[in-house]
């Protein structure tokens, strides 16, 4: 008799595999005042430096369609991380593999040159994104009215503050389908309407299939949107699970900090 068992069904589709990923940094021990100094140092082999892990040996996986946070106090890796993930940072150690291109908001307006226009940062940041002209051209107007700054199009970025730039650097990066969509703190600057708008757009995009990595200082918003959570605990991971558990877990180990 025919073998109907299809074991591939039951298989998990993996996106993302994070395989003992650490990443060291050199921090320089003692102040250098010069330039000079620091050759003269570097030839006599009198530069000192200390070895800063950011993260040690963290391992997870992550399957398609899932929504996954990153918790852990300030400095716990959770930028790094996602640097890693993004390509943007190699690890020291392991292997961040990920199948699928990524949409990155990590750095607000990294992708922007301050002295262009927004106009032109839209053109800009989509070309860094992987988008032809054509595709941006169409988006443009959906951009433009998502980020709610239709009047300020020919002014260059530089004169924007920190919420124009991430409610532009937002609408630009969530255009599309990408299979992967990084938010690292983003949403922290915009107003609370804003954010909602944000939300509803991330959780949209997790309906059409995209994979969410999701930082956020609110801890609420990571209930709202994640299914899974990575919990980071100076470089280490402490946890990964089920959000409702590890949030659980969390809040009560730090109850009464500013974690909201
Ligand atoms: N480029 C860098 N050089 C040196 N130290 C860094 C660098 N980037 C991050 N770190 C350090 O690594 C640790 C983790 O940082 P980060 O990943 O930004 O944490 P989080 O996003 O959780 O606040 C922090 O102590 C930070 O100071
Ligand atoms: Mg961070």
């Amino acid at each position: 008799m025919e073998n109907i068992m299809d074991n591939s069904t039951n298989k998990k589709d993996i996106i993302i595999e994070v395989n003992n990923v650490s990443r060291c940094f050199n921090l320089a021990r003692e102040r250098v005042d010069s330039l000079k100094e620091y050759f003269v140092r570097k030839v006599k082999g009198n530069l000192h430096f200390e070895e800063f892990w950011a993260l040690k040996d963290v391992s997870f996986t992550v399957e398609r369609g899932d929504a996954v946070g990153l918790i852990g106090l300030n400095g716990s890796g959770k930028s790094t991380m996602l640097k890693v993930i993004a390509g943007v940072l190699k690890p020291t150690e392991g292997s961040a593999r990920v199948s699928g291109d990524v949409a990155p908001l990590i750095e607000l307006g990294a992708g922007f040159d301050p002295d262009l226009t927004a106009r032109e940062n839209i053109f800009l940041n989509g070309a860094l994104l992987g988008h032809p002209r054509s595709v941006m051209q169409e988006a443009y107007d959906s951009i433009v009215e998502f980020a709610e700054l239709r009047e300020f199009m020919d002014v260059p970025v530089k004169n924007f503050s920190s919420g124009m730039n991430s409610r532009l650097a937002f609408s630009i990066a969530t255009i599309g389908k990408p299979d992967i969509l990084i938010v690292d703190e983003v949403l922290a600057v915009g107003d609370s309407k804003f954010q909602e708008k944000c939300i509803n757009r991330i959780e949209e995009m997790m309906a059409k299939g995209t994979t969410v990595l999701f930082v956020s200082h609110s801890i609420r918003q990571v209930e709202m949107v994640c299914n899974k959570v990575v919990w980071l605990e100076h470089g280490h991971l402490k946890k990964y699970g089920e959000t409702k558990e590890i949030c659980e877990e969390y809040k009560s180990l730090y109850k009464g900090m500013d974690i909201r």
